[in-house]
């Protein structure tokens, strides 16, 4: 029994065939799961998190005979480099597994004879084709084009005496459980797919041991059979718990799991042949099987054999590894596919982590130590536009928790990013720099600066797990040294903040990154990597983020496009186009380049010294080779040829906010 108030919460990853190439879609499915697993530590789940290796197999024997070692040395060189990823990665796992362990072989071996025993497993003859790459077995009538339905590749012939699992006796029990529990499969659509094309259909049973290769757990009762490698990998779950060992107290605890986390490739693995385990054993199932989408390059899962691979050491060696978890978690919406660029990355990180949430901190805190010496200042008399603020802050916890609980990570962080991008506006519309300058005005900007200070504060503790390292150096910066005001509880109620807290000014959390020469440096790290990073073609889009065109919009998806005021410092004809002009504007403390469709209606020369207005968190895009971080804003009649730039109505400096 768990004695936690809040209660257990038992999530896990598959476990990894071990791989030379570890690549960012592998970190995908394993940063999700971390931050899932942080989120519920956070609220103070008694939370288990459990990953691992799935060491035997097939390929495993082959790759290790090609590299002239044994599959043993093989794994374990593996399993060190995996190690060191999930360390750099922040992988708060409390349990790492590897099917290779005595402690997972031993039970796999009582699964396997007790099922055997209880007549749920019995002898016959396998004769049918076998996706080595997959693991899989497949029926002539599956094959596609006499191919692996899965991922194409040729098949094997196999035919060899086998033990069976009598999936069909168990089938219409899952098929009720699935019909009765529409929360077990998730999203909803990949339940669907599951009774479509395998249940409803009829299952036939499973073979589930080998004898042509060695490199397994051995059926005890029958030494030149080796168990089958999925039904070894998805005992795992239950293996690391000490099921069917004498210290069985974890697996009493925390079984059944609260979700198994997938990719959606393997979604049948963990919905037909894991639960039919699991009834045959008289175990309760997981409460929920999640199947992500895949981070794809150009509409294909990233791959080490189709050499579209991105590293994820480098990716955070270069720009830390909050950076590349807020992005994985932040760029799609978790069930659906997505699309790696290496654009998207580092305007996300200059949008949203720059500039969003990097500006607000500095600024929070150079204010209160240019105008109170670095002592926070107490919250006077509220105004209407600090209610509304501090609503939306205490109304965010409970927010975000009920949409990282039902995955929706990137929804999570937008609405985080809501309340920073509220605070930005904030600042525009109460205006210290006008407040600190008289002694009555300096009483109201106690008020503002102390709410902008504890919103800062929510925002650290919300944002842990997303980004475990980012809060520290928000808290650090806010004087905060009570570790009861980073804590869950702490977040509800505003005002967590004591006043008279010394704020120090540090670096920049998220220094600015100059895309286009970052572009470059990426493409000589890898030339071939880079050119697969390139934009590719739209990812599948989920459905909560398709737009009826024709609908009114909201103010907050107004200011979702950031307008600033931008002065031209240069502007040149684009060679080879009659259309385009190259622009570098000042906006604030940043230059950029802007490439603009106006050449027709405007002079280079005419342009420089004119303040203008620049859509400026739009994500880069390349226009003749030059890559263009945001537009001018225009007024435009293509028929009559007509267009003109906006401009500010009178002195206004560059950087300042619109809207
Ligand atoms: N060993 C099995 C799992 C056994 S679980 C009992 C396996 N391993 S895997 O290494 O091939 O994949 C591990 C996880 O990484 C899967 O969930 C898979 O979907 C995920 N990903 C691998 N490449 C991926 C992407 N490009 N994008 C997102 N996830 C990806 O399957």
């Amino acid at each position: 029994m768990c004695e936690n108030a809040k209660g257990k919460f038992y999530v896990t990853t598959p476990i990894y065939y071990p791989s030379d190439n570890l690549h960012i879609g592998h970190a995908y499915c394993t940063t999700a799961t971390d931050t899932l697993a942080r989120f519920k530590r956070l609220e103070g789940y008694d939370t288990y998190f459990l990953t691992g290796l799935d060491e035997h197999g097939q390929k495993i024997e082959r790759k290790a005979a090609e590299k002239g070692v044994t599959p043993q040395q093989y794994v374990d060189g593996i399993c060190k480099a995996t190690k060191e990823l999930w360390k750099i990665m922040d992988i708060s796992y409390d349990d790492f597994i590897r099917t290779t362990e005595e402690r997972h072989q031993r039970v796999v071996q009582k699964i396997f004879e007790k099922l055997y025993k209880q007549g749920d497993i019995y002898k016959s003859e396998y004769e049918g084709w076998y996706c080595t790459p997959c693991e899989s077995f497949w029926t002539e009538h599956q094959l596609k084009d006499g191919k692996c339905p899965d991922c194409g590749r040729p098949v094997e012939k196999a035919h060899e005496e086998s033990y069976f699992l009598r999936l069909s006796k168990y089938a219409p029990r899952l098929i009720e459980h699935i019909k009765a529990h529409p929360e077990f499969i998730q999203p909803e659509s990949r339940a669907n797919e599951m009774l479509n094309n395998f249940l409803l259909p009829g299952l036939e049973d499973l073979c589930v041991s080998r004898t042509s290769f060695s490199w397994g757990i051995p059926v005890t009762f029958d030494p030149g059979h080796v168990v089958y490698v999925w039904v070894d990998a998805l005992s795992n779950y239950i293996s690391a718990l000490g099921y069917l060992t004498e210290n069985d107290e974890k697996f009493r605890k925390y079984w059944p799991a609260d979700v198994h986390i997938v990719g959606k490739e393997i979604v049948r693995f963990h919905t037909i042949i894991w639960p039919i385990i699991l009834m045959a054993l008289d175990l309760p199932l997981p409460k929920q099987v999640f199947g992500h989408g895949w981070l794809v390059m150009d509409g294909q899962k990233m791959s080490k054999s189709i050499g579209n691979v991105v590293d994820p050491v480098v990716l955070c060696g270069r720009y830390g590894s909050d950076a590349i978890r807020y992005f994985l978690m932040r760029e799609m919406p978790f069930g659906a596919d997505g699309n790696f660029t290496n654009e998207a990355l580092l305007s996300r990180i200059n949008s949203d982590l720059a500039n969003d949430l990097g500006n607000l901190v500095s600024r929070t805190v150079a204010m209160i130590e240019k105008y109170f010496g670095g002592a926070l200042p107490a919250m006077g008399e509220r105004q209407e536009v600090d209610d509304a603020l501090i609503a939306l802050s205490e109304a965010l916890p409970a927010k975000v928790s009920d949409l990282v609980t039902k995955m929706q990570f990137s929804t999570a962080l937008s609405e985080i990013w809501k309340l920073i991008g509220e605070c930005n506006r904030y600042i525009d519309l109460t205006q210290p720099w006008v407040l600190g300058r008289s002694e009555e005005g300096k009483t109201r900007l106690s008020t503002v600066l102390y709410v902008l200070a504890e919103c800062c504060r929510v925002v650290g503790v919300l944002i842990t797990p997303f980004m475990p390292q980012t809060p520290a150096r928000i808290f650090e910066q806010l004087g905060v040294t009570d570790p009861a005001l980073s804590s869950w509880d702490s977040v509800g109620a505003f005002g967590g903040l004591k006043p008279g807290a010394t704020v120090h000014k540090g670096a920049a959390l998220f220094p600015r990154i100059d895309i286009p020469k970052e572009m470059e440096a990426l493409a000589a790290l890898n030339p071939k990597k880079a050119e697969a990073a390139a934009p590719a073609k739209a990812p599948e889009k989920a459905p909560a983020e398709e737009k009826d065109e024709e609908e009114l919009i909201d103010i907050d998806t107004f200011f979702k496009v950031k307008l600033k005021v931008a002065k031209v410092l240069t502007a040149e004809a684009v060679k080879r186009s009659d259309k385009l002009l190259k622009l570098t504007v000042k906006c604030g403390e940043e230059t950029r380049t802007v490439v603009s469709g106006i050449s027709k209606y405007y002079a280079p020369e005419d342009l420089v010294g004119k303040t203008v207005v620049l859509a400026a968190n739009l994500k880069p895009a390349k226009l003749k080779g030059i890559v263009s971080e945001g537009m001018l804003l225009a007024a435009a009649d293509d028929e009559k040829g007509l267009l003109r730039l906006l401009t500010c109505d009178g002195e206004i400096p560059d950087g300042t906010e619109i809207g």
